[in-house]
């Protein structure tokens, strides 16, 4: 009964750290932001403890924070002083995010990635233009109508996230990040970068992003969930894996410099097909809703919320992402 290959004589002090397969550095993590232009002064996110909206003359400030932390890039997410039934605000060159790049990018050396969607910026909170049929439907507050099955015109979208993403690089943005769930957002997006000058400017697709129940937390932070319906028919089913790949293809194949997988932790299979099918670089975002159950277990005592966090992040790389964005970054990069 004596084993003769004992993987036990590999975990001790001293050959552990010389074996160990993956790791979690700050140079892999990225801060989501929220500047919020109907703010005076930084206000708490209750569900999601240590995060705040913050005015946009406080963008820079609160960037250095995340700076100071080891973190070197932030992705920026803005609530605007008015939304419209298009989302005009989303592209507009004084618009919230346009002008929080504008003075994060002249003080600080932050890598500064930007949120390119609608859904903060429209009064329905849909993430693109409505059907006719979903905007009657909305006019009449009838919440559960048969228009949530189609809610959003795709092609008539694709021309406001591209001068949105124009926008946000004129402004001086590093890296553009489409995530409406649009057919065809990506190519578009490449194309009006080109035209504007910006071939510099490269695009972190969320190309697999799940119609998901753990975007909560986020959707209170940056005031952008749907005043009607559902993101069923632009998101993706959480049943579905091979659908994930021809998302990933279709980017890549699209001019996606890298492509996101969202959420993390319930997809780390998804994370894994995605890195195994495409050559580009993989990201997954640790959403809202992943790091709001940690720290309401870890209130109640039930976790180690410093352990917990880092593992989370460890199984993200271990799936295959090269970089995550996380709402951990900062206390992570800290602890290490
Ligand atoms: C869309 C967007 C969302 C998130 C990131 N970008 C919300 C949504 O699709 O409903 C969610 C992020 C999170 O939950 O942390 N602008």
């Amino acid at each position: 009964m004596t084993p003769t290959r004992r993987p036990r004589r590999l975990r001790r002090d001293g050959i552990r750290e010389l074996v160990s397969e993956t790791s979690v550095s700050a140079s892999d993590l990225v801060v989501p932001v929220f500047v919020d232009a109907t703010l005076d002064e930084r206000q708490a996110i209750e569900s999601m403890p240590g995060h705040e909206r913050v005015p946009v003359d406080e963008a820079v400030a609160r960037v250095e924070e995340v700076l100071a932390t080891g973190v070197e890039s932030v992705m920026v997410f803005g609530i605007p002083e008015s939304k419209d039934e298009t989302g005009s605000r989303a592209w507009a060159s004084d618009g919230v995010v346009q002008e929080a790049v504008r003075a994060i990018t002249a003080a600080t050396d932050a890598y500064v990635m930007t949120d390119v969607c609608l859904c903060e910026y429209t009064e329905h909170g849909h993430c693109g233009v409505l059907t006719s049929e979903a905007h009657e439907a909305w006019e009449d507050g009838a919440a559960d109508s048969d228009a949530e099955s189609l809610t959003v015109r795709n092609d008539e979208t694709l021309e406001l996230l591209a001068r949105t993403a124009v926008s946000h690089a004129a402004a001086g943005a590093d890296m553009v990040a489409p995530s409406a769930m649009t057919d065809g957002q990506v190519g578009a997006i490449r194309g009006a970068l080109d035209d504007a000058g910006h071939q510099d400017v490269p695009i972190l697709a969320y190309a697999v992003k799940y119609e998901s129940s753990f975007y909560g937390p986020f959707r209170d932070a940056a005031d952008g969930a749907p005043a009607f319906g559902d993101r069923r028919h632009y998101q993706m089913d959480p049943a579905n894996r091979r659908e994930a790949l021809v998302e990933a293809e279709l980017d890549v194949e699209e001019g996606a410099d890298a492509v996101m997988v969202k959420p993390g932790l319930p997809y780390l299979d998804v994370v894994r097909d995605v890195r195994e099918s495409v050559d580009v670089p993989v990201a997954a975002y640790n959403v809202s809703g992943e790091y709001a159950m940690l720290h309401a277990a870890a209130e109640k005592g039930w976790l180690d919320l410093e352990a917990v966090a880092l593992e989370s992040l460890l199984s993200m790389k271990r799936a295959g992402a090269d970089l995550i964005v996380t709402y951990f970054a900062e206390d992570v990069a800290e602890a290490l």
